[in-house]
């Protein structure tokens, strides 16, 4: 049998099991380690939005799945029906998450390949799009794995990485964004160790990017997020990686809360500020990063955690669950094609070209 996307992975945060998506649920992680199971487009939607499955490329595939499913559940149907289902599918997935453009890079990819397949009998048409949902897995990891090679050469041996939330397979298909530059640094032979930002109020640094790390046994450091400048301020970090949701055109940098201010005290410490991006995060559609929508959270994210609630009842809340890094603070983005030295209009707008 073809081996599946991701089959090789050692974190395989989706996988397509018996003809059903299985997804990590990472809201639970590191306590415990369990897949749920996924029939249907609208069980996929509110997977991405209750977070089981998070990290702008993850999202992406897993969106492509649930259209995939929703394809395999209406097969039998009339075509009209069909068509409408899977409108519907498409439109609930849409709704579930609104920063990372991931999500609508492979939404759109997928209604590609049902326009291209249009005049095929419905069930071709499932399969066609389960094929595409398996290419845009599997893609993912191959890009991963180039944006992994050029960004392990911007690290010294010995450096001390930074990074923020969770970039790594936990947040895509496997192998990692910001994770994946560290991963390949190792595996190229580098002595390198991690950082971990705690990253409230989910908590993606203690949780979901410390257990990936102390599963490699690459050395793996954790902080609240209030003492990275601290640790800055005592020549102790060497270099910030962080992954994106979305980058704006002008080559502002949407990523998890907490991020801006990471890159604000990297700049005033002189350490490079890297954002490992793949191509399919550059939305240039938006012109700047004041265009990019920003997710507002649930209170309860900030007043606890799960059933622990400390805050006084009553109290308001915000929680915006990203924010913005302007591009002047951007050293570099690290993308498949290559590393991109002081991000701009223009140079991000050449890297489409080639
Ligand atoms: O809210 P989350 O956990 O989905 O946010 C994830 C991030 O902000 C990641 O840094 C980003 O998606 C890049 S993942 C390769």
């Amino acid at each position: 049998m073809r081996q599946r996307p991701g089959d090789d992975q050692p974190v395989q945060t989706l996988r397509w099991r018996e003809g059903r998506l299985e997804m990590i649920d990472q809201r639970v992680l590191p306590q415990r380690f369990e897949y749920l199971r996924y029939d249907r487009a609208a069980e996929v939607a509110e997977g991405i939005r209750a977070m089981v499955v998070r990290g702008a490329p993850a999202i992406g595939c897993a969106a492509a799945y649930g259209i995939a499913l929703e394809a395999r559940a209406l097969q039998d149907a009339a075509r009209d029906a069909f068509s409408a289902g899977l409108d519907t599918g498409f439109a609930v997935l849409a709704a579930s998450r609104p920063t990372a453009i991931n999500l609508f890079w492979a939404l759109k990819r997928m209604r590609g390949g049902w326009r291209a397949s249009q005049h095929l009998p419905v069930p071709d048409i499932a399969n066609i799009l389960l094929g595409e949902a398996h290419e845009i897995a599997a893609e993912d990891i191959r890009i991963n794995r180039a944006m992994g090679a050029f960004g392990a050469a911007l690290l010294p041996d010995g450096a001390r990485v930074l990074t923020h939330c969770n970039a790594g397979a936990l947040a895509t298909a496997g192998h990692g964004t910001a994770l994946g530059v560290i991963r390949s640094a190792v595996e190229a032979g580098k002595s390198v160790s991690v950082i971990a930002d705690e990253t409230r109020p989910f908590l993606q640094g203690a949780r979901l990017t410390a257990w990936e790390m102390v599963q490699e046994h690459i050395p793996v450091t954790l902080i609240t997020d209030n003492m990275a400048g601290h640790l800055m301020s005592h020549g102790e970090v060497d270099a910030v990686v962080v992954g994106t949701d979305r980058v704006a055109a002008n080559g502002d940098v949407a990523n998890k809360i907490g991020t801006y201010m990471v890159a604000v005290l990297a700049h005033r410490h002189g350490i490079p500020f890297y954002v490992a991006c793949p191509l399919s995060t550059i939305d240039l559609e938006v012109p700047d990063g004041a265009a990019i929508p920003i997710e507002e959270r649930a209170a309860d994210e900030v007043t606890g955690f799960g059933v622990h609630q400390w805050a006084a009842k009553g109290v308001q809340v915000r929680n915006p669950a990203f924010d913005v890094t302007p591009a002047e603070l951007v050293t570099a983005l690290i993308t498949e094609k290559g590393v991109l030295m002081k991000p701009g209009r223009d140079s991000i707008a050449r890297l489409f070209s080639f």
